[in-house]
């Protein structure tokens, strides 16, 4: 557990739990009155929950996974607890492929490589990577320093053995479904992926609870057109992430984030900080 939310708790604030565990309910068991959907699990009790708090504190980017597979009967436990997640509308956009073909792996690995490059050659250049506010020339920093980066890969690093991860998902977006409210705003569109992304932070919410780890990875959707081919996507979803999952071979005890008081402001975005 963090060392704050140790103290917090010891200092009287209700706990909330996650009810997440293993042995959850029966995904398909779900009843339907009126076009709604109801699953009976919301009302059971579940064993070993893990504290919230800790969940929220702790939940870190795993890069590095020992050689323990994964289930597919953990991947259904983990998808059947991640599908609480909220979404705009209720429309529940995601699409989840486990990607288990070592060809199909390996097609993903080298369309990941690929993004990862580019990533490197904006780091190498400078650059926020992939900043929507970019101009041509840092763009043109950053495709100068490509050759550079894919120099610099690393036969075992992380995206280079990715075809290796323990569990990969793909998870897409129906793009028909969302509800994109800035859609028509003459800026970069965000607000659809909050429809999915929280989805996809409680997967890896709830393979923390079971033990696993893992991360989000957005690199392959550089690369959307040849991914959708190489896993038969429709062209109407989105590729929003590939996640990694898997037994940590290593965890962080401490994550770096910035203070309240450095993101949070009264009344205007440059009003006060808030801080007690
Ligand atoms: C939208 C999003 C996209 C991300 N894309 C990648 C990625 O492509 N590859 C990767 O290794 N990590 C990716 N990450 C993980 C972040 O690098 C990680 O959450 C961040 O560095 C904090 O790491 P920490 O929780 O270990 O402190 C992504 C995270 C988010 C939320």
């Amino acid at each position: 557990m963090h060392p704050g939310a140790r103290g917090a708790s010891e200092r009287g604030t209700p706990k909330v739990h996650l009810v997440i565990a293993s042995g959850g309910g029966d995904i398909n068991a779900k009843s339907s009155h009126n076009g709604t959907v109801h699953d009976e699990s919301l009302t059971r009790h579940y064993g070993d929950a893990m504290e919230l708090r800790e969940a929220l504190r702790t939940t870190h980017a795993v890069r590095s996974f020992s050689d323990q597979p994964v289930s597919r009967e953990i991947v259904v436990e983990i998808l059947d607890d991640a599908r609480f997640a909220p979404s705009g509308g209720n429309r529940q956009a995601w699409h989840v492929i486990v990607v288990e073909d070592a060809a199909r792996r390996q097609g993903l690995r080298d369309l990941y490589l690929d993004g990862w490059h580019d990533y490197i050659a904006h780091m190498m250049a400078g650059l926020v990577p992939f900043s929507p506010l970019a101009s041509d020339a840092d763009r043109a920093a950053a495709r100068a320093q490509r050759a550079n980066a894919e120099a610099a890969s690393r036969p075992d690093g992380f995206p280079e053995t990715l075809d290796h991860v323990p569990c990969l998902l793909v998870v897409t977006a129906d793009l028909g479904v969302l509800a994109a409210l800035d859609r028509d705003l003459d800026r970069y569109n965000l607000v659809g992926g909050a429809s999915i992304y929280p989805f996809v932070w409680q997967i890896l919410l709830a393979a923390k609870d079971r033990g696993l780890g893992g991360v989000m990875t957005t690199m392959a959707t550089a690369s959307e057109p040849a991914v959708q081919e190489l896993l038969q996507i429709p062209s109407h979803h989105a590729v929003a992430a590939v996640v990694a999952l898997g037994y940590p071979a290593t965890t962080l005890s401490k994550l770096t984030r910035r203070a309240v008081s450095d993101f949070t402001t009264i009344d205007t975005f440059d009003g006060d900080a808030l801080s007690l």
